[in-house]
Parts: structure tokens; C-alpha cells; sequence
């Protein structure tokens, strides 16, 4: 069923924000985000809701004409509907503006679901970082 889903962009989050940034967070990672990570000043959220409620969010920062890629989420209960597409989209529109030309991230070797995302986009590997992961797992970098 199609969903109506507003996205936004936030410079800095708020308390309820952070609660319910963090219930997704602790739903979608074995070594989650721990708050403060999500309180940088450096960093820009893009924020998906539905009701009113926060159900998935990208979290980046950018230098010169790079910009990083630091979390993507989606609630479990919300997935495989188009809402990471979406933020992403947006993520491009918004920075596109602002003279981005290239896109980064880290992504686990293990976690197609976000692989096929991303490559879906356009991503592609650019190489690894051998036990970037706090479990030993090797992350691959990819760039757009
Ligand atoms: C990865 C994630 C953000 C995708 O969010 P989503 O809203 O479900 O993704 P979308 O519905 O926008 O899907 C866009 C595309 O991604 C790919 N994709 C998404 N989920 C997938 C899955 N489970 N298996 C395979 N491909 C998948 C598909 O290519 C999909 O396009 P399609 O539906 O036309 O086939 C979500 O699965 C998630 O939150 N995972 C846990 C956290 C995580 O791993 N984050 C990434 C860290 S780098």
C-alpha cells in the first residue's frame, strides 16, 4: 500500500527527534549509533515521516564538493515501500544545489539490501576498509 511520506532536511535535531531517530537506529543496526553520534553539529539529518512520526533518516556531512554519507535507516516496519529512495533523492536534489558533485559511504561487505541500493543509484565500489566494523567485518567504500 502507497504510504504519504513528507520528507525533510534539519540541521539540528531535537529531543523528540532523537527519541525516535534512536528506537529506528537500535532496530536496524547490531552496533547502533549511540546518541550523541547524531548530534554533531557537522552533520545534516534528512528526516522521512508518516503521520507525523519519524520513519527513516539519512544522516551526511559535506566538504567542498564531496559529501559523506554517514547512516541511512529505514523502521523495519516500513521498508521495501520506496522511503529510502525517496531520501535519497532528496539527498541528491537538496546538495546538488549546493555544488556537490561526489557522494561517499561505508557499507558492511555483508548487508546486500543496502548494496542493491546504492548501486541502484549509481554507486560504485571504490575499495575496502579491512575490519572497519567494530565485529571485524570489512566495509566496502563507495562512491557516486
Ligand atoms: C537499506 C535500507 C535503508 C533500504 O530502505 P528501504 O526504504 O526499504 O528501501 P527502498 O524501498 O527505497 O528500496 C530501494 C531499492 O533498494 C534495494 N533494496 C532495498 N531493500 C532491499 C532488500 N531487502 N533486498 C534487496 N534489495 C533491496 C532495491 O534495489 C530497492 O529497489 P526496488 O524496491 O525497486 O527493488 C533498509 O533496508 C534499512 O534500513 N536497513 C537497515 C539499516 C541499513 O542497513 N542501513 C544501510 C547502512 S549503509
Amino acid at each position: 500500500m502507497q504510504k504519504s511520506i513528507e520528507i525533510k532536511k534539519e540541521n539540528s535535531i531535537s529531543q523528540k527527534q532523537l527519541k525516535e531517530i534512536m528506537e529506528i537506529e537500535r532496530a536496524s543496526f547490531n552496533c547502533p549509533w549511540s546518541e550523541v553520534m547524531f548530534l554533531s553539529p557537522d552533520e545534516i539529518t534528512i528526516l522521512a515521516y508518516h503521520n507525523n512520526k519519524i520513519v527513516g533518516y539519512i544522516v551526511y556531512s559535506t566538504v567542498l564538493d564531496e559529501c559523506h554519507i554517514l547512516n541511512v535507516a529505514v523502521h523495519p516496519d516500513f521498508r521495501r515501500m520506496g522511503i529510502a529512495q525517496k531520501m535519497l533523492d532528496f539527498l541528491f536534489r537538496e546538495s546538488q544545489k549546493e555544488g556537490i558533485k561526489f557522494y561517499y559511504l561505508e557499507v558492511r561487505v555483508d548487508n546486500t539490501p543496502a548494496i542493491n541500493f546504492y548501486k541502484k543509484n549509481g554507486f560504485k565500489e571504490l575499495g575496502l576498509r579491512k575490519g572497519y566494523y567494530s565485529d571485524g567485518t570489512n566495509a566496502l567504500v563507495m562512491v557516486r
